[in-house]
């Protein structure tokens, strides 16, 4: 492991407030949000997809790192060339998912652990010489009646240290992604315990597994109530509950962290990133930078709808939500910049 290698990565995948986007939807996942606008679901219609994305102009303005699916790192834009190579030429780095999913925990009703360690060394192996520099792995917490249970956190947890001790062996920046679900009506407060509890359960796996804590990066949830509360907090009282519970769980050699979006509308990501960073950025230890795919992708793929015609019109409105969280980075996003 070359650990200024990692750090190096792990510092670029946050500088000049740039975020990650997420485009690693598994084949099934990305399938269902074709589905549900009428756009075939095949494998040229999800490369299509794709590139539409990483060849939209501009992009590497405001995304430092992509994250991409094992179907698509391998995949070629129409002229033959390698995706991987064309988001290299962009100045992203190229990154890709290598769990194999959340399935069904033995013994844990509604609640679930991610696979995908056996044989994972020999698949980063693979990955960076395609081009990977970085890696994701996401687990997921769902809070309900009694869960998470201590079981489910600490299976995940460790689950997370041990590909995160891989990837840094191949040289791959993990991405730890510890996801507490926005689904139910649980309030904030719950959801605060619950991330403080798992965050802390996946910082000890970490260092019993000798993970470097310089090269990793965290994309944790937002602190937030659940879907269907009937409380909903603030832009603000989500940034301070938010910012106040990784300032307990999360330690300070770690150089960034990157939320996902969970659900959250693109412009409610936006001004919830952007409250964080006008609050905390000049005195928080990490970045707080952005690794959203719905918050970023959403907008362009209704506007897009699978049509060769409006592929330019999609990659105006990806850009522009990838343009309002770099601002948000900056702590100057204003829900104007929606209008432009
Ligand atoms: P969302 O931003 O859509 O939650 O996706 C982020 C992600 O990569 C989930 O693993």
């Amino acid at each position: 492991m070359n650990a200024q290698g990692l750090m190096d990565t792990a510092k670029m995948l946050v500088a000049d407030d740039k975020g990650l986007l997420a485009i690693d939807e598994s084949n099934a996942t990305c399938n269902t949000r074709f589905a549900r606008l009428g756009i075939p679901q095949t494998e040229e219609t999800r490369r299509a997809w794709r590139e539409l994305i990483l060849t939209t102009p501009g992009l590497g303005e405001c995304v430092s790192g992509l994250i991409l699916y094992d179907e698509t790192i391998r995949q070629t834009k129409k002229d033959g060339m390698p995706f991987a190579k064309i988001i290299t030429d962009a100045g992203i780095i190229p990154g890709v998912k290598v769990d194999t999913g959340a399935k069904d925990m033995a013994g844990h009703p509604g609640e679930k652990i991610t696979e995908g360690l056996d044989g994972l060394r020999d698949r980063l192996t693979e990955y960076f010489q395609m081009g990977a520099r970085f890696a994701k792995w996401r687990a997921v917490i769902a809070v309900g009646d009694g869960i998470p249970s201590r079981g489910c956190i600490e299976a995940n947890a460790h689950a997370l240290a041990r590909y995160a001790a891989l990837c840094q062996e191949a040289g791959l920046v993990p991405v730890v992604e510890p996801e507490v679900l926005m689904d139910g009506a649980h309030s904030l407060k719950r959801c605060f315990e619950v991330t403080e509890e798992v965050l802390q359960a996946v910082f000890s796996q970490l260092h019993t597994q000798r993970v470097s804590l310089e090269g990793v990066i965290l994309k944790p949830n937002m602190v937030l109530a659940g879907l269907t509360s009937s409380r909903q907090e603030t832009v603000e009282e989500v940034a301070d509950a938010t910012v106040t519970c990784l300032l307990r769980a999360v330690p300070a050699a770690v150089p960034g962290i990157a939320f996902l979006s969970g659900g959250q509308s693109g412009e409610l990501a936006s001004a919830r990133l952007n409250a964080m960073n006008v609050r905390f950025k000049a005195r928080a230890p990490w970045a707080l930078a952005f690794s959203f795919a719905r918050a970023i992708q959403q907008p362009a793929l209704e506007i897009w709808q699978g049509e060769e015609a409006r592929v330019l019109a999609a990659q105006r409105a990806l850009y522009q939500r990838a343009r309002c969280n770099r601002a948000a980075r900056r702590g100057e996003y204003d829900a104007a910049m929606e209008r432009i």
